[in-house]
């Protein structure tokens, strides 16, 4: 058997250094704890970024060792789940809006407006301190880190807390239970989350009679994609939108509250959009339109397993659908296209596809396995290879015809696009 070749810990750290330095080179100042200054890393950087935390993580992973309080074992089972229990109570007890932006708070006063014990608070809150949420300026008191002050900016960050808290998490802790109760079921409820919450819908229909969760969940989805390598910006460019006529419809199937379609009618003046979703999965949406896109944005109620009301589009636009359902349910949704299609219309699935092992960053790699466990977790679904996303068409109609996988380096989001040649 051949084994892994491991570099040791001194080249490790040679490695580290080297690559520190290049990225020192191309941000403003080296990162703080009080200041990210990587949050604006341009994409041609990412690569030297994954690189090195790749590196350090190795670096890290090897000094912990395998066994001991302190190793790689024991870190994941008596330790990590901690870090959530203080994250989520952060969440919870909304800590961060309660801070002062630019001065510290004592423990005493933050304990009064949460209505908790005191000591309990500064327990959590001193776990969260060794992940560098929060600091102490001076004992008994804390203040701002750049963690704790983004969920404080950044309603869609502090949304995903609450989601993943609220609705994954229970539902991790019934993995085991539904693969020995549902072995091979392709029906979205028979997924963790439902025997974790109790239903027998499937998550999305769930959510619909829990208004503010599904507000909150909204909020996580634009989270995914509000930044960096899995960011808007990206999507748009990794797909050629300009090259569709001027005039074309987008219809954007199960497009949430339009956040990617106001993008892309912001930056493209020609096309309109139709955002179709479940009641409510798009009232945030609809609220917040801009003006200036009213005449180019629309949102529409419609079930995506029922026929598409929409006919003659340019594309059809699933975005972080597909990979909600299993085959069984995401070839029917690809069907409920069909009489609404004219000669050439594009479906473009954009969801992250599974790399080959070991062509991609480890980290990357982790981002979309990760997400591979979420969908099972939540929906009973999975990712998809490129060559499971050619064969998902393939099964739906033998008429739709693969043409390309549009990428761009980095960009964690992939988009499959297909015409119909009927
Ligand atoms: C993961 S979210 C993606 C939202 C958006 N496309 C994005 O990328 O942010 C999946 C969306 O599918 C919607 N959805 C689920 N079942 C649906 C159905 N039967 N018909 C239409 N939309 C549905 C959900 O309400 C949710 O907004």
């Amino acid at each position: 058997m051949a084994t892994q070749k491991t570099p040791t810990l001194v080249e490790l750290a040679e490695k580290l250094v080297e690559q520190a330095r290049e990225l020192e080179k191309v941000i403003p100042a080296p990162p703080t704890f009080q200041e990210d200054t990587l949050a604006n890393l341009p994409i041609e950087y990412e690569k030297t970024r994954l690189s090195l935390i790749d590196t350090s993580e190795m670096f890290t992973a090897l000094v912990r060792g395998s066994d001991g309080p302190y190793g790689r074992v024991m870190r994941i089972a008596s330790y990590q789940y901690l870090d959530e229990v203080a994250l989520y109570a952060i969440h919870h007890f909304r800590i961060p809006h309660r801070v002062p932006l630019n001065s510290s708070i004592s423990y005493a006063d933050l304990a009064d407006q949460c209505q908790i014990d005191i000591d309990r608070l500064t327990s959590l809150l001193r776990m969260a301190i060794t992940f560098h949420m929060f600091y102490e300026p001076t004992p008994g008191y804390i203040a701002h880190t750049a963690d704790s002050r983004l969920l404080v900016a950044d309603t869609s960050a502090f949304d995903f807390i609450g989601a993943v808290s609220m609705e994954h998490k229970p539902a991790t802790l019934k993995v085991n239970e539904a693969l020995e109760k549902w072995p091979g079921s392709p029906e979205p409820f028979h997924a963790p989350y439902s025997l974790a919450h109790n239903t027998d819908k499937p998550m999305y229909l769930h959510l619909q009679q829990h208004p503010d969760r599904l507000r909150q969940f909204a909020g996580a989805m634009t989270n995914i994609t509000r930044a960096g390598a899995r960011s808007i910006a990206l999507i748009a460019k990794a797909y050629p939108w300009a090259a569709l006529a001027p005039g074309s419809t987008v219809v954007d199937v199960g497009g949430g509250n339009g956040h990617i379609s106001v993008w892309l009618a912001a930056e493209h003046a020609g096309l309109s959009f139709v955002v179709q979703d479940l009641p409510h999965a798009s009232d945030d949406g609809i609220a917040a339109l801009p003006a200036a896109l009213r005449g180019r944005v629309r949102f529409v109620t419609h079930d995506f397993f029922t026929p598409q009301p929409v006919h003659g589009a340019e594309a059809y636009f699933f975005a972080n659908v597909i990979h909600n359902w299993s085959d069984r349910y995401a070839v029917r949704i690809l069907r409920a296209l069909i009489p609404a299609l004219k000669p050439g219309a594009r479906v473009l699935v954009c969801d992250r596809l599974i790399p080959e092992q070991g062509t991609v960053p480890l980290v990357e790699e982790r981002e979309i396995r990760a997400l591979d466990l979420i969908m099972h977790i939540l929906l009973n679904a999975k990712e998809h290879t490129e060559a499971e996303m050619r064969a998902l068409f393939r099964a739906a109609d033998e008429r739709f015809e693969y043409v390309d996988t549009h990428a761009i380096p980095h960009g964690l989001f992939k988009i499959c696009e297909a015409v119909w040649k009927p």
